[in-house]
């Protein structure tokens, strides 16, 4: 069993205790059927190095396998979506990096599983992509970087077969979503102050692109 405390100065800073497997896939089976929705979002705030992250991602990434295994291109897209839809943020920055490498292990061997010298280079390259914007150092309280940014996250949707959408978002913005969704007769009374504070507006928008090509935004 994986150690739960790293040390005794970072359980008193940060309350660092990683939870163990039989609790992560406990808690997780309370919500089973979302976490084997391949397109469900999660955000875990207080990540650490991805002990629930990765699990779900597992749960994904199989079916995944089972529905789109025989299909390299499709598979490809799903575990992009899967992927993109998994979201993290811890304090320490070594947390972060940990975190990041476990979940792109956990893809590319599943990959490698499935297609094994078929494999290509740029999909890897979009799933690192993807997890340097997704999962992130900084407080979880305040919705800020270590260097006093707000925290951004990606929206990924993906559209016309490969081609992906990405929108940009404050941390802060998405937790300001009002938890009632507005009925349509409710929408016509909402003015624009109103209407932001249900639907968040993002900071920015990019051109689509191949879900290949995700790396090349910035
Ligand atoms: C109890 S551990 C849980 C880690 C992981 N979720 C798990 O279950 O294994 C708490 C984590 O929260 C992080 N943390 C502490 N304060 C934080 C904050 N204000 N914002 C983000 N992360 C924080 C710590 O670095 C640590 O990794």
């Amino acid at each position: 069993m994986a150690a739960q405390v790293k040390s005794k100065q970072r359980v008193e800073e940060h309350g660092e205790v990683f939870t163990n497997e039989r609790e992560v896939n406990a808690m997780l089976d309370m919500v089973k059927q979302e976490t084997e929705r391949i397109d469900s979002r999660f955000l875990e705030p207080a990540c650490g190095d991805g002990n629930f992250l990765s699990e779900v991602l597992r749960r994904k990434l199989a079916v995944v396998t089972e529905r789109y295994g025989k299909s390299q291109l499709e598979y490809e897209r799903y575990t992009f979506v899967a992927v993109s839809s998994i979201y993290g943020v811890d304090i320490l920055q070594d947390n972060v990096e940990e975190c990041r490498e476990r979940l792109y292990g956990i893809v590319k061997n599943a990959y490698e599983q499935q297609f094994k010298d078929d494999c290509r280079p740029e999909v890897l390259d979009s799933i690192r992509y993807l997890l340097a914007k997704n999962i992130l150092c900084g407080d979880a309280l305040t919705l800020t970087t270590n260097n006093g940014e707000p925290i951004v996250f990606p929206e990924w949707s993906l559209v016309m077969g490969s081609k992906v959408k990405r929108r940009d978002f404050t941390f802060a913005a998405l937790l300001n979503v009002s938890a009632e969704a507005p009925t349509f007769d409710m929408l016509d009374e909402i003015d624009q102050d109103e209407m932001g504070k249900i639907i968040p507006k993002p900071i920015k928008e990019y051109p689509m692109t191949s879900f290949l090509e995700v790396a090349k935004y910035e």
